[in-house]
């Protein structure tokens, strides 16, 4: 029988990507997902999520709901038995929570609270959780690996993510039978090949590129550099890339750790390779064969200069390692900018 897994935030850009490759590795992927970043599609599914269906020819199982709504947690948790959670729901936007920390922690805090007590009172004692290596703060060494000093963030949306961490190690610890796989995401970018799936991120790209991908079809006029005047190659930041695919399939390697009941782990996912922002530009560049203009301006608050993985122990312990390389991750971020200039939404 096919194991049940429940994504939270499954209609997402790394969530979908994830529901992909559940499917792939023939799981039932169980998706919630409360539609703050999502759009709508036809029939009432995420338009990620409709065009997931399209490409793994069969139909996703996705209902509305947020994970603060206990009583919703409730009723769900009584319809399907979950073999394990992917828990990816959560809002990410660095500046956004310096303007609104208690929203942040609302949501990602007593979200994942809630998803826990659920999960407990269900006998559900499996989770990935989305973490990011924000954790680290400034890093005090470089490449940076799972025994670097955590809680340096400065940001709300990080704190948020090392406090999460601390509760599932504290739970994994207090209560036998409970797993966890706690991944650190690096910086995840591009798009499944067939340009069907990708980040849209709502207003103004956060993140570079997204940002850059937007400059090349034309959609943004230039890209302001957030400073050149770093300790790195060409004084721009420096960054540990990794292809959307690489990290979605890192999820479905931490599942398989569950099943060796491993207690609490945590992993890095990332490629171990850091890029500035200007070769970044010129792989953007030759990807998309479109000139991509920029402005050097300020640097941006709380950003680092250099920030890489150290992916040694995802390896040696989850039998995973990155497989595509920065050229692929800038021919898929094209194609599914160039397939989607307005994203997901028609217009
Ligand atoms: C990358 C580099 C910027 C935009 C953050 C979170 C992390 C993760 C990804 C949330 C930096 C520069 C960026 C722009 C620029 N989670 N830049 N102009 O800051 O490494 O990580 O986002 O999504 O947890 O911390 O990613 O893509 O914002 O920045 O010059 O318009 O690009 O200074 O050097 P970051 P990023």
């Amino acid at each position: 029988m096919a194991e049940k897994v429940l994504v939270t935030g499954g209609a997402g850009y790394i969530g979908s990507h994830c529901v992909l490759e559940l499917v792939a590795a023939g799981y039932v992927p169980v998706v919630i997902d409360n539609f703050h970043n999502a759009i709508r599609g036809e029939g009432g599914l995420p338009e990620s999520l409709r065009r997931v269906q399209g490409l793994v020819g069969r139909e996703i199982l996705f209902e509305e709901l947020d994970v603060l709504d206990e009583a919703a947690l409730r009723g769900l948790f009584g319809k399907h038995r979950f073999s394990a959670v992917m828990h990816l729901a959560g809002l990410k936007a660095v500046g956004e929570s310096v303007q609104q920390p208690l929203e942040y922690y609302k949501v990602n805090l007593t979200g994942t609270i809630r998803l826990l007590e659920a999960m407990n009172a269900h006998g559900v004692r499996n989770i990935v959780f989305s973490s990011s290596a924000t954790v680290y703060g400034d890093p005090a060494y470089l490449p940076l690996d799972e025994k670097h000093p955590v809680g340096g963030c400065t940001n709300p949306y990080g704190k948020s993510k090392y406090f999460i961490e601390e509760m599932i190690r504290d739970l994994c610890k207090a209560e036998k039978g409970w797993n966890a796989v706690l991944l650190r995401y690096f910086n995840p970018i591009g798009a499944h090949e067939s340009g069907d799936i990708g980040e849209d991120p709502q207003g103004i790209p956060n993140n570079l590129m997204p940002y850059v991908a937007q400059v090349a079809v034309g959609r943004r006029e230039f890209l302001s550099v957030f400073g050149n005047d770093y300790d790195t190659v060409d004084g721009t930041g420096v960054r540990d890339y990794i292809h959307i695919v690489d990290l979605a399939k890192g999820h479905i390697a931490a599942l398989k750790k569950l099943k060796e009941n491993c207690g609490c782990k945590i992993y890095n996912l990332g490629t171990g390779t850091g890029y500035s922002v200007l070769q970044m530009v010129k792989a953007m560049e030759k990807a998309s064969g479109r000139e991509i203009k920029y402005k050097i301006v300020a640097r941006r608050e709380g950003d680092v200069a250099t920030c890489y993985a150290d992916p040694g122990l995802a390896a040696q312990e989850l039998g995973w390692k990155a497989a595509f390389g920065l050229n692929k991750m800038c021919e898929d971020l094209w194609r599914w900018q160039m397939q989607n200039p307005m994203g997901f939404s028609k217009n």
